[in-house]
């Protein structure tokens, strides 16, 4: 490496550090961004926590601890916890009004559905780096726990038998790929409540072309507020849910957690083993069923017909990530991978470039974003593919170079869009890229 690039990289290190304190609250627990998302997301703060875990290593298992205040007493873990109420966010506690002694902790609010669960592989990840594991021993103790009673939840809650096997995602915004175009038909279709009393605060400056239409927002309150009206902790909750979806990040994310939970559990709870490779080989059958031999690729499916939900997008490699792909499925994976990148210099985008739903500026159609890139970088060199996991980690590294920490970069190379100084994106480089 050049003096140069070496100089340049400590820049940026800085710069990175320097955002994820400005982003710090309470020195406990950490906003995606100071403008946009003023509140702790739950697989933001996953991502996060490893890059804090660089420099402070207690810190980082404060990350994890606060969004767990969150937690409610039936194992979820929320999609926001509202740790103060912040008058630029909307939807705040006071649309989501999830019922007080929902949560462990007393005076906390928090939304009323989760999001993709990473805390587990985080968890994992933070515990073979410390080199003092006595000092931490109640901690990740009691992490793991508050952690297993999530996964309990995801598969007790959110799965039904007979197909037994996957859990279903019952809001766009628990796939954490908000307006992806796989959710298109099914949007659409969410019966619209009344949501005038709605404002939304996402539209800052002149984004609206970046971020998802008003008509999906209406989508999105009404499902929201139909919940609400059920009780979103009522075993009703699923048979009258207006979306629901086998997602493969729900899904993928949470197959890899218990991949890693268990490697923990051979440590803390070796009692713990069968109960893990249970959900381990279950949840691999059930990614299995979602891979589509037609368009040799993992596709997401609708849960009430059955029907897989294209087009290809980067969730379809995420089954890599999870581990649950067989040797021919992730050299197919490879190739896709290799079309895409022929038609735009940088990875992943997040939709099929090829696809007439593919939008180069718009959020989750078409952007490419760096925690997806680091999870699907992951994956493939667990499959041998180091040369594409080194390419993505590359075309990740020059983004931010070119543009700095932005919330996600056009697969063209020409603009860093949405938040500017965005949390995961500075952790991940931290952790990941310099
Ligand atoms: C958006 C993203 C979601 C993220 C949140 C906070 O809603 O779609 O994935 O967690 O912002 O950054």
């Amino acid at each position: 490496m050049s003096k140069e690039v070496s100089k340049q990289r400590n820049v940026l290190r800085d710069e990175a550090l320097y955002i994820l304190k400005t982003n710090s609250r309470d020195n406990r627990y950490t906003v995606p961004s100071d403008r946009l998302y003023p509140y702790q997301w739950n697989w933001d703060s996953g991502f996060i926590a490893l890059g804090i875990a660089t420099y402070d290593f207690d810190r980082a298992v404060a990350e994890l601890e606060s969004l767990m205040e969150g937690q409610w007493h039936n194992g979820m873990v929320p999609h926001i916890v509202f740790h103060e109420f912040e008058e630029h966010y909307a939807p705040g506690p006071l649309d989501w009004q999830v019922p007080t002694g929902t949560t462990t902790k007393a005076d906390v609010c928090t939304s009323g559905i989760t999001q993709p669960p990473i805390m587990g592989s985080v968890l994992w990840r933070l515990y073979e780096r410390c080199d003092n594991r006595d000092d931490y021993q109640h901690r990740f103790n009691q992490l793991y726990t508050q952690i297993k009673a999530y996964h309990d939840w995801f598969m007790g809650r959110r799965t039904s038998a007979p197909s037994h096997d996957l859990v279903k995602c019952l809001h766009p915004w628990e796939s954490g790929m908000d307006n992806l175009p796989n959710w298109d038909k099914l949007v659409d279709e969410v019966p619209r409540g009344d949501t005038s009393q709605f404002r939304r605060k996402d539209l800052k400056g002149d984004n609206a072309s970046q971020r998802p239409h008003d008509s999906d927002y209406q989508a999105y309150m009404s499902l929201v507020y139909h919940y609400r009206a059920i009780g979103y902790d009522s075993v009703d909750l699923l048979p009258q849910a207006h979306f629901k979806v086998y997602d493969l990040v729900l899904n993928s994310l949470l197959l890899r957690s218990a991949h890693d939970m268990a490697l923990l559990a051979q440590d803390i709870k070796p009692e713990h083993g069968v109960y893990w490779q249970g959900q381990i080989q279950t949840l691999t059958q059930g990614l299995q069923k979602l891979w589509s031999e037609e368009h040799h690729a993992f596709l997401s499916d609708n849960a009430v017909d059955s029907t897989p939900l294209l087009p290809i997008t980067c969730a379809s490699f995420l089954p890599l990530f999870a581990r649950a792909a067989n040797e021919s499925q992730a050299q197919q994976l490879a190739d896709l991978y290799r079309d895409w990148r022929d038609v735009y210099p940088y990875s992943v985008p997040t939709t099929d470039p090829r696809s007439s739903k593919f939008e180069m500026e718009r959020y989750w159609r078409g952007p490419i974003w760096i925690n997806t890139n680091w999870m699907i970088a992951e994956g493939f060199k667990a499959y041998g593919f180091d040369d594409i996991a080194e390419e993505i980690r590359n075309d990740s590294r020059a983004l931010i170079e070119q543009h700095g920490f932005y919330e996600y970069f056009t697969p063209n190379g020409a603009k860093g869009l949405g938040a500017s100084q965005f949390s995961w994106s500075a952790a991940l480089a931290l952790y990941w890229l310099f």
